[in-house]
């Protein structure tokens, strides 16, 4: 992989959480436009990995270069300027607004910068990006829905579409498909796989659901114990006898 082909890098990325090293040293690169996935068992530092390439957390060591540029320890809004957006494990939607009213406050960040005195064309901007979400998210029919009463499957629906509002270049999903229906986790592959393949989205998910792992994704870095354990394309991951025994041998949650 040439270094233009990088979209996303990071190295001898580190956390502690007091004694507990939740991230160590763990290294890798995503490429542009392609569907990276990080899988490992319950606690092996996966949504914290999130949390230091996302800005949530600071790491105690290591770097994040997002598309060349030294990120290392940006602001998660700052990141979203730079391009990187990411979902939640747990949801942070607004489940007292409507579907409508949740994608109108994410799109708001196009009108960022554009003067003190929000014309009107900044706003239409912002609205017009609501309508081309409700769409692309089929979630039209439900624009005037409280986002609280939809289905699991079309919330974590409007998590992606609120996460893509800003036009990200990078989204980080923190597994997307957690709780959904056998059918949901199908349409949520796919709608992942048109993102990446329709837009050159860069994605980095984590996700346990090991059979879309294995269709969609076209890197896994497997994680243990805030380790990298072993990083290759699907096939060559699963069939490492390491990630088996640490990960596809035992029972998972
Ligand atoms: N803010 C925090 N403070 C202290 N410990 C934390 C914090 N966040 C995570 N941890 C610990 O770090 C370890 C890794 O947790 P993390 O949530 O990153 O794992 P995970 O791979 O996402 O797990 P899961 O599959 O259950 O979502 C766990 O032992 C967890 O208890
Ligand atoms: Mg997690």
């Amino acid at each position: 992989m040439t270094s233009s082909d990088v979209m996303l890098s990071v190295r001898d990325l580190t956390v502690r959480f007091g004694a507990l090293t939740a991230v160590a040293d763990v290294g890798f690169d995503a490429r542009r436009g392609a569907i990276t996935a990080v899988i490992g068992p319950n606690g092996a530092g996966k949504s914290s990995l999130f949390n230091l390439i996302s800005g949530a957390i600071r790491p105690s060591k290591g770097s994040v270069t997002l598309d060349g540029r030294d990120v290392t320890g940006f602001s998660p809004n700052r990141l979203l300027a730079a391009g990187l957006a990411r979902s939640f494990q747990i949801t942070n939607l607004f489940f007292e607004l409507t579907v409508h009213e949740n994608l109108r406050l994410a799109a708001q960040l196009l009108e960022r910068g554009r003067g003190a005195l929000r014309p009107v064309g900044a706003s239409r901007i912002a609205a017009s990006r609501v309508d081309e979400l409700l769409v692309e998210f089929a979630l039209g029919k439900r624009a005037d829905e409280l986002a609280g009463t939809l289905s699991h499957g079309e919330q974590r629906r409007l998590e992606i579409a609120v996460a893509m509002a800003s036009k990200p270049r990078v989204l980080l999903l923190d597994e997307p498909t957690q709780g959904m229906s056998h059918a949901d986790t199908r349409e949520t592959g796919e709608l992942i796989r048109s993102l990446s393949r329709d837009h050159g989205l860069t994605v980095l998910l984590v996700e346990h659901d090991v059979d879309l792992v294995m269709s969609l994704s076209d890197h896994v870095v497997v994680m243990h114990q805030g380790h990298k354990l072993a990083e290759g394309t699907p096939a060559a991951v699963r069939a490492d006898p390491q990630v088996q025994s640490a990960y596809f041998g035992t029972a998972h949650a």
